[in-house]
């Protein structure tokens, strides 16, 4: 595995706040850093105290109860107050929180003052409602300011978000209202997506049709769409704040009171609600996010994600916020209405980070250089991918198109159960294109192989966790053994990440993928078997086996083979439709791109379906070992 390597500029290096972190406590070289912050007590104390504690902790990290860990216990906490109020008494209270811009173009300028203002209005209406401390909330909101604000006022009042992606079907939605047992759902009539209004209203309310236990319906005006309100249930949030104070105190809650679900793709057809906390989870991503992407009172900071996804959560409202930054939110696709839209922006906003994922940066590969060459790009100082492995040829492409030839790119490995990234380069560190480099201080991982031996310099094997860390899940919801089963029973005491990789000579990690039958389509995770399930749903469809296949753009991308009930017939029209079948039943990331009718598909003698030699097929391999094979 013999690399180029890509220093950084001295300059980055003297600048940046890892080595300020470092000259403070007299660590002269990042091996020193990374192997003193083994003693966590140390290093998460350490950077947990420059946050804002109503109570200080006992015990940074309390392993009694392993692999449920608990951290800064004792404490009292709120991950709000620290996101705004305990800015109101800093020069932060008159800065510039986000500069949000609307897909038709308006730019509207949110100061903390008015952000914190607008979540205690918020804040106060949920508690109108009757929300209180723990009740669900669940969000199905596109990319607007009042997606932050609904987050931050339940978190306030220690109530639990959980966001749904606004791309997500009604089925899919109900079944995290009914799964999270949600009081509330806040939403908008539409959004705005590629120049047309998505009926966000309509989904929520064929949702909430089977979802009894959603009392209320709070609905933002975004796009004047025209939607039906439930007498009784339905309130515009308009109406709701109006005449509501601006005051609101946080709750003071434990560190380990639960901040929010998030419902990610597992193995089976059932998601996994992913539960994180205020304490831990605030410590890890402020200090993630001031080391890696080394964020200075002047950066205008862009994480172009979905608030939908992990990488929203942690990157777009708790971080930035409480690193007390100026954040770009824009609300709709990266290319409309052509494909420089982001260039625009990051030319007219003056941009300074930019985060973004493999598959936005290879669907920028395709248009051009021409397009970003047409902007004045300068502003940038520095660059981040997430969500997949980063190829070497995007990832030059990023550096000498997006970057002047000259930026480092933070290639930051993670998972919506890490919380916040985990194996990632910071701005002092040497990089590999196409390696997330080493873990970051406080983080031990290794390579496993099948047997639970380390592996060898170079060999693919299995990614684990060695040790606890603040921003980790703490349970699956409502189903705490699927938790210890997914993750802490492969190897005991060992958190197994799912993902296949190797660590070379530099004990640099290269990712490879998943090695379970989870599929990363455009950097989001998605189960083969949700999709089997939806496919099987439909009247037509016998039996169904999903696999990924490699796609130019996004990573994976799922092929389904199909077989039929008796007597239907094989016809394209079919393939078309159980294609927009999955994609109402689930949302459009899980459509497949192709569907194949098989009159069997492989089984072992035990009746599983052999997806292995599906996908082997698919991809023109070897087949393999079939001794399990029925015939
Ligand atoms: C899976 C987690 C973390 C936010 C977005 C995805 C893959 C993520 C990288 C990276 C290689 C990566 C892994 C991981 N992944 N970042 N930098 N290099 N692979 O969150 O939906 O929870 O997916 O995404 O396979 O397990 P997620």
């Amino acid at each position: 595995m013999a690399q180029e390597l890509y220093q950084p500029p001295k300059e980055l290096v003297e600048n940046s706040n890892i080595k300020a972190f470092m000259n403070k406590h007299g660590i002269a070289d990042l091996d020193i850093l990374l192997d003193k912050a083994q003693d966590l007590d140390w290093y998460w104390g350490e950077v947990a105290k420059e946050l804002d504690w109503f109570k200080p902790w006992d015990k940074v990290l309390d392993d009694s109860g392993a692999p449920f860990f608990k951290w800064f216990t004792g404490a009292k906490f709120n991950i709000v107050h620290n996101c705004l109020d305990r800015h109101m008494n800093t020069p932060v209270k008159d800065k510039i929180a986000f500069i949000y811009e609307s897909e038709p173009g308006e730019v509207e300028r949110w100061t903390y003052e008015q952000l914190h203002k607008e979540v205690n209005m918020f804040a106060n209406g949920l508690k109108k409602l009757g929300v209180k401390k723990g009740d669900r909330v669940t969000l199905f909101m596109p990319m607007i300011p009042q997606n932050p604000i609904a987050m931050l006022a339940c978190a306030k009042i220690g109530a639990v978000h959980s966001v749904v992606f606004s791309g997500f079907s009604s089925g899919s939605l109900r079944d995290r209202i009914l799964d999270a047992d949600s009081k509330v759902l806040i939403t908008t009539d539409g959004a705005y997506r590629r120049g047309k209004v998505v009926e966000l209203k309509k989904n929520a309310d064929a949702a909430m049709a089977e979802a009894p236990c959603c009392q209320h319906c709070v609905v933002f005006k975004r796009a004047g769409n025209d939607v039906p309100m439930t007498e009784g249930r339905d309130i515009w949030w308009h109406d709701l704040v109006d005449g509501l104070s601006d005051e609101c105190e946080p709750e003071p809650l434990d560190s380990e009171d639960m901040l929010y679900m998030l419902y990610t793709s597992g193995t089976t057809g059932k998601p996994k609600g992913i539960v994180h906390i205020h304490g831990g989870y605030a410590v890890g991503t402020y200090s993630t996010l001031k080391f890696v992407f080394d964020l200075k009172p002047d950066d205008v900071w862009w994480c172009a994600a979905d608030i939908g996804w992990v990488t929203g959560h942690s990157y777009i409202v708790y971080a930035p916020l409480m690193n007390g930054a100026t954040s770009i939110l824009y609300e709709g696709a990266p290319d409309f209405p052509a494909p420089d839209r982001w260039w625009s922006i990051v030319e007219r906003e003056k941009v300074t980070v930019l985060y973004t994922s493999p598959t936005a940066i290879r669907m920028f590969m395709r248009h051009g250089e021409e397009l970003p060459a047409k902007h004045d790009l300068s502003s940038l100082r520095l660059l981040g991918s997430v969500g997949e492995p980063i190829n070497p040829e995007a990832w030059r492409w990023y550096r000498d198109n997006i970057g002047g030839g000259k930026l480092q790119i933070m290639d930051t490995w993670w998972q919506t159960e890490t919380g916040t990234f985990m194996i990632s380069p910071l701005p002092i560190t040497d990089l590999k294109p196409g390696s997330a480099t080493r873990p970051l201080p406080g983080v031990k991982a290794d390579v496993l192989t099948q047997d639970g031996n380390p592996a060898k310099p170079g060999e693919n094997g299995l990614g684990v966790l060695l040790k606890p860390w603040p921003a980790m899940l703490r349970t699956l919801y409502k189903d705490p053994d699927r938790y210890v089963q997914t993750y802490w029973s492969r190897f005991p005491g060992k958190y197994l990440t799912g993902d296949s990789v190797a660590k070379d000579e530099d004990g640099y990690f290269w990712f490879r993928g998943r090695v379970d039958e989870v599929l990363n389509v455009a950097g989001h995770r998605l189960g083969t078997a949700e999709v089997e399930s939806a496919l099987v749903a439909h009247k037509d469809v016998a039996e169904a086996a999903v696999v990924g296949v490699p796609h130019e753009v996004k990573g994976d991308v799922p092929k389904a083979f199909v077989t039929l009930k008796v007597g239907v017939e094989k016809t394209d029209a079919l393939k078309d439709e159980l294609k927009k079948w999955v994609a109402t039943e689930i949302g459009k990331i899980a459509q497949p791109d192709e569907i194949e009718f098989r009159d069997k598909l492989p089984k072992t003698r035990s009746g599983k379906i052999m997806r292995r030699l599906l996908k082997a097929e698919a991809l023109g391999q070897p087949v393999g070992d079939v001794s399990t094979l029925d015939e």
